[in-house]
């Protein structure tokens, strides 16, 4: 159907609708309505798509968030987490999607200790650095959650076979902003493939490994709570993620831990033979710097200007649509050229209009 019904759709929207969501709505019914007609969709293609989004719905519950894994495997997540951070001009730690995985509350643990709680095979290793703000000032106390999979693949709530909260934990940063933990050297593995995300993924031809990869979300009062992920960089998946999340700058080295500097570890460990003795084989030195939050709101101010500026464009546009509409005589795939005006605008819903109008000035 022409260009002329979906402006009369997008134009449906009623005047208590708010600036952002005439925005975000109307563009999503014209995207939609244009992949529509690009692709010739059938009813049955539609129906197909629709038990599609039913599927991931009930495949999803507090341990399973399909969601996620169907925006991942599509890059969404990684596109809205680089364009969330676009704009910064603070020079920080790089983030990373937080993934379907993350649970909140995991044990609080001692520097050091380690959040294996099961022996589930797998290379023992010891992280550790430092939490500061951009200008190396250290955030004593910062909150440091880490958590990854077994070696199987599996994370604790999608495996019977390991405790609770297995391979997750809470650690505190001390005085000196220093904190370290003890867990595996991760291992890559196939995200969930039983389900729409794995039928997306077969469709396109495509695997679903993971590189190996620690999650991190790391927080301080009045600064920007971190949510990001290491790789391991002797993974060949660091190359070939299935859900495109890999920045360069969250590559790693894991060294032998006989290559420790025990001085940087703010007497976490005062031995290499302490370590040794807990099987631990490999090290990862990793620093961390968090920005202010009021930094960060006057880079998000930027993106707000900007979702501003398209909101008015929007408003403009359909402002003075007439709607007004004998759907059974539109044609298919017909486009209006791209200088003509909505064409039905000569007649005006003066009434609509007028109320948008006032409640478009009164929020914006
Ligand atoms: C994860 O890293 O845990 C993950 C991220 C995206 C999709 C599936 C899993
Ligand atoms: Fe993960």
């Amino acid at each position: 159907m022409s260009q002329e019904f979906t402006d009369f759709v997008i134009s449906s929207m009623g005047p208590k609708t708010t600036p952002r969501a005439r925005c975000v709505i109307g563009s999503l019914i014209q995207h939609i309505h244009d992949f529509t007609r690009e692709n010739y969709v059938t009813v049955d293609e539609w129906l197909y798509g629709v038990e599609f989004i039913n599927k991931i719905g009930h495949m999803s519950d507090e341990r399973r968030n399909e969601g996620i894994l169907v925006s991942d495997v599509l890059g969404l997540e990684t596109l809205v987490d680089i364009q969330t951070h676009k704009l910064d001009h603070i020079k920080k730690t790089s983030s990373a999607i937080i993934g379907p995985f993350y649970r909140p509350n995991s044990p609080i643990y001692r520097n050091g200790e380690s959040i294996i709680q099961k022996e589930v095979g797998g290379v023992k290793a010891f992280v550790h650095g430092r939490i500061t703000d951009p200008e190396g000032k250290p955030l004593p106390g910062a909150k440091v959650e880490v958590w990854h999979c077994a070696p199987n693949g599996l994370y604790e709530q999608q495996d019977d076979e390991q405790p609770d909260y297995n391979l997750r934990g809470t650690f505190i940063a001390d005085e000196q902003g220093y904190y370290s933990y003890t867990c595996l050297r991760p291992t890559s593995y196939p995200i969930p493939y039983d389900g729409p995300a794995g039928d997306l993924l077969q469709f396109m031809d495509r695997h679903p490994n993971r590189p190996s990869h620690i999650h991190w979300r790391v927080s301080y009062p009045e600064y920007h709570d971190l949510i990001t992920q290491i790789y391991d960089s002797e993974c060949p998946y660091t190359k070939d993620d299935s859900v495109f999340a890999v920045k360069d700058d969250c590559i790693v080295n894991f060294t032998p831990i006989d290559k420790i500097d025990i001085s940087t570890t703010n007497n976490h460990v005062k031995s290499l033979q302490e370590l040794k003795a807990r099987d631990i084989e490999v090290e990862l030195h990793y620093n961390i710097s968090l920005p202010l939050e009021k930094d960060m709101v006057d880079d998000r101010k930027k993106v707000e200007a900007k979702q501003l500026e398209l909101e008015k464009a929007y408003f403009e546009k359909y402002a003075n649509f007439a709607r007004d509409l004998d759907i059974s005589k539109l044609s298919i795939n017909e486009k209006p050229s791209t200088d003509e005006k909505p064409s039905v605008n000569e007649k005006l819903s003066t009434e609509h209009v007028e109320n948008v109008q006032h409640v478009q000035h009164e929020i914006l």
